[in-house]
């Protein structure tokens, strides 16, 4: 498998074989420090024939939608939910996470997949099970028997919500989630890692902020991520000539943010739009914070004091 990969990362750089390659700590495929560097990626415009994308029914999936059609000829959504009539260029395939012959079904003849579908909130174990651990594995396994060779995998802040708001952190910070919603998300990063290590499979893990039109409060200021930036960020995931295995803190370029991505720089995501323009308004709907209140002191916010019995 190694010998393949640097073939692969060869052949993109236009490296000869007497460049050696080695991995980096985050499973990245590079040339020896002596070697020529790699350059973030530029992005050049890649038109996949098929690109899968599952959650398209719900909040993301919906914006996704339309902006990744022009990035591929066959768009092959997925949910458990109603989809709407496919238009051209769509294919629709209704099915459960937790169905695994459904999901090899899907997978089938894809040449990359931006999964977004699963539980997106805190809620009980009986519904995060099957859908965001039981599901995410029946993901992993029919990418590795279809072939499948890189994902974009929807992870969340909440895998790190324990975090202070005064605090910032960077992808190397131990996992501290804020419920059972960021475990299982750790769980998906965790299981994303094994399948690159031992199958190759690349995966850019995506610590979605608030993905909203506008930031809704106070803490979205720090956390929001414009949908053109979301486009942004899935894009150069799915393009980046190398990924490895890579977490990156998805969020638009904020004034007050708590996350250093300088560990992703090498997917070349370039946000364009901040949550300063939305301050005033924030602010002034939202005047007083109770400062010893958990979702003001914890990057989760109010996702720390949410489930539980
Ligand atoms: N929106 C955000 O700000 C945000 C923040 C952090 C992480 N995320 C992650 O991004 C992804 C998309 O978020 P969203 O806001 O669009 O969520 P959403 O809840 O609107 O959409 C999730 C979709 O997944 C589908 N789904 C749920 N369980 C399923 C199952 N068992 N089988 C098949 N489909 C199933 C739902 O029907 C829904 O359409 C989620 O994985 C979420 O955890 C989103």
């Amino acid at each position: 498998m190694w010998s393949g990969l640097c073939h692969l990362v060869r052949a993109r750089f236009g490296l000869g074989e007497s460049v050696k390659l080695r991995r980096n700590r985050i499973g990245q495929t590079l040339p020896t420090r002596r070697g020529p560097r790699l350059q973030p990626a530029t992005h050049p415009t890649v038109v996949f024939p098929r690109l899968a994308l599952t959650g398209a029914a719900g909040g993301l999936g919906r914006e996704l939608r339309r902006r990744l059609k022009p990035h591929c000829r066959l768009l092959r959504l997925s949910d458990r939910a109603d989809l709407g009539l496919a238009a051209e260029g769509e294919e629709l395939v209704t099915a459960s996470l937790e169905d695994a012959a459904a999901v090899h079904g899907l997978l089938h003849g894809v040449d990359a997949l931006v999964h977004l579908g699963g539980v997106s909130t805190e809620q009980p174990w009986s519904d995060i099970l099957p859908a965001n651990i039981v599901g995410v594995y029946n993901v992993y396994e029919a990418a590795r028997k279809q072939g499948v060779k890189r994902i974009v995998l929807a992870s969340s802040n909440h895998v790190t919500g324990f975090y202070r708001q005064d605090e910032v952190i960077d992808t190397r910070a131990p996992a501290r989630p804020d419920g059972l919603y960021g475990v299982s998300k750790a769980f998906a990063e965790n299981l994303s890692r094994f399948y690159f290590d031992r199958y190759g499979i690349e995966t850019a893990c995506l610590r979605i902020g608030s993905s909203f039109e506008k930031p809704r409060d106070r803490r979205m200021l720090s956390t929001w991520l414009s949908f053109d930036d979301l486009e942004r960020l899935v894009v150069a995931a799915l393009t980046s000539p190398v990924v490895g295995h890579t977490i990156v803190f998805g969020a638009s370029d904020n004034r007050s943010s708590w996350w250093d991505n300088r560990l992703a720089a090498h997917l070349g995501y370039r946000p364009q739009d901040t949550s300063e323009v939305s301050r005033a308004a924030v602010e002034a709907a939202q005047p007083k914070l109770d400062t010893r209140d958990p979702a003001v002191i914890y990057q989760g916010g109010a996702f720390v004091r949410a489930g539980g019995s």
